[in-house]
């Protein structure tokens, strides 16, 4: 198992640029499977969720060529409708295929998707949006099938019971083909999804509402391949925003819209950080008192959920009680026991996180439980006393490009080791 050795004590200072957003390029790889031909997508991230998703869509039939930054996907005029069962179960993400395997195909078949350790993530808006497309959907053995009974979805009148991120952009992808006009009410208004909605728009689909509750698409019969850049990551450049502020350091973040990460951004003020941002850049700089406050997650524009294992390091130095109440996963304070045995004081109740500080963190072995967490334990390294070492590296490879790496041009001193496997032939 490979681990992140952070050894803490400095201030981090200068300038890191962020990736593309993780959560947008995975959907927009997805998305080239709506149009036969040549699709490239730019400033793709260089992680492991787009290496397992290049996995998924090269055996629906897609040539992918993964570049540094740039995929270039060759998708043939007909996709296979069935993703493999290995790879969806190793990334939830996968699920999303379904919306634009049913719309080219007629029919899709995909097993259950695993992903993130956090709790349970149901996929039944999903579901009840294609059937409200038209889709037959069945479910047996693991494995979900769903069918256009004459092979092309219809639009519908939509209302998500909760805005849900996957659900909203897989009924999209149905959508943008279907006969008629679909209405998503309810549909959520993550950055990511108006990334998705303009590409979809420049392959020839006709959205509108974008960036509020209501998404209303007008079907077409066919779109067009596209080239399009992936948005910048908000949640790594709030995390290095935390980690700036933690430290006591002064760190300006590129590639990225400052209005993406409005509040957490309003949080780190609110906490005594000073905050500055401007076109495509936001400097954060600590050292001065921090003050407890408290944060509740919600959808987008709300406080993001995969802020909150940061926050919640912040928040461990912060003079005072603060309460973090996660709303959008129910086990995300799996890492709190982690961040606990570095010395933080936290007490879990029910989904609210109480966390008592300051309180000095000190180094020692923890465990990634899942992506944001392994970043958020990277982050309380940088100010532990000693040497911490945070296994399960993969998670944190998962979704940050090149961390320790990014880190380091900011002055810190971490390392990403390999565990040799003992007794391995
Ligand atoms: C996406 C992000 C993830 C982020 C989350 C919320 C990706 C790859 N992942 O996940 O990083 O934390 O949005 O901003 O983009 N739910 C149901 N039934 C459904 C759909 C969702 O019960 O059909 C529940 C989930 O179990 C969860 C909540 O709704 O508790 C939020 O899920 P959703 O917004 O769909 O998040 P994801 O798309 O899975």
């Amino acid at each position: 198992m490979d681990r992140f050795v952070v050894r803490g004590g400095a201030a981090l200072n200068g300038t890191v640029r962020v990736s593309g957003a993780k959560n947008s390029a995975l959907k927009l790889v997805a998305a080239a499977l709506l149009a036969p031909g040549r699709t490239v997508v730019r400033n793709v991230p260089a992680i492991g969720d787009m290496g397992a998703m290049a996995e998924v869509l090269r055996h629906l039939g897609v040539r992918v060529d993964e570049q540094p930054e740039t995929q270039t996907l060759d998708v043939p005029d007909t996709i296979g409708c069935e993703a493999p069962p290995e790879l969806v179960r190793r990334l939830r993400a996968s699920i999303i295929v379904l919306g634009p395997i049913l719309a080219r195909c007629g029919r899709a078949r995909m097993p259950l998707p695993g992903g993130c350790n956090l709790g349970s993530r149901g996929i039944d808006m999903h579901l009840a949006g294609l059937a409200q497309l038209g889709a037959e959907v069945t479910y047996a053995n693991d494995y979900v099938e769903a069918v256009a009974p004459e092979g092309r979805l219809r639009g519908a009148d939509l209302e998500l019971a909760y805005a849900s991120v996957g659900a909203t952009e897989n009924l999209l992808m149905a959508a943008v083909t279907a006969n008629g006009t679909t209405r998503i009410r309810n549909a959520a208004r993550e950055p990511e999804i108006a990334d998705l909605a303009a590409m979809l728009s420049a392959m020839g689909a006709r959205i509108s509402g974008v960036g509020t509750p209501e998404l209303r698409v007008e079907g077409v019969t066919a779109l067009n391949p596209t080239e399009h850049e992936v948005v910048g990551d908000r949640i790594e450049a709030g995390t290095f925003a935390v980690a700036a502020a933690v430290t006591g350091g002064k760190v300006t973040i590129t590639g990225v819209d400052p209005a993406h990460v409005g509040l957490p951004l309003d949080k780190l003020r609110q906490i005594g950080a000073s905050v500055d941002a401007g076109a495509g850049r936001i400097t954060v700089a600590g050292g001065h008192a921090l003050r407890a406050v408290d944060v509740v997650t919600l959808p987008f524009p709300g406080f993001p959920t995969d802020m909150q294992p940061q926050f919640l390091v912040l928040l461990s130095q912060a003079v005072g009680p603060s309460m973090l109440t996660e709303n959008v996963f129910e086990a995300r304070f799996g890492f709190a026991e982690e961040l606990a045995r570095m010395g933080a004081d936290i007490t879990i109740e029910g989904h609210h996180a109480i966390v008592r500080g300051p309180t000095p963190l000190r180094g020692t072995d923890v465990r990634a439980t899942d992506l944001r967490a392994g970043a958020a334990l990277v982050v309380a390294g940088l100010i532990a006393e000693g040497e911490t070492a945070v296994h399960d590296a993969r998670h944190i490879d998962r979704g940050y490009a090149d961390l320790a790496g990014k880190l380091r041009g900011l002055g810190a001193d971490v390392r990403r080791e390999a565990t040799a496997s003992v007794g391995a032939a």
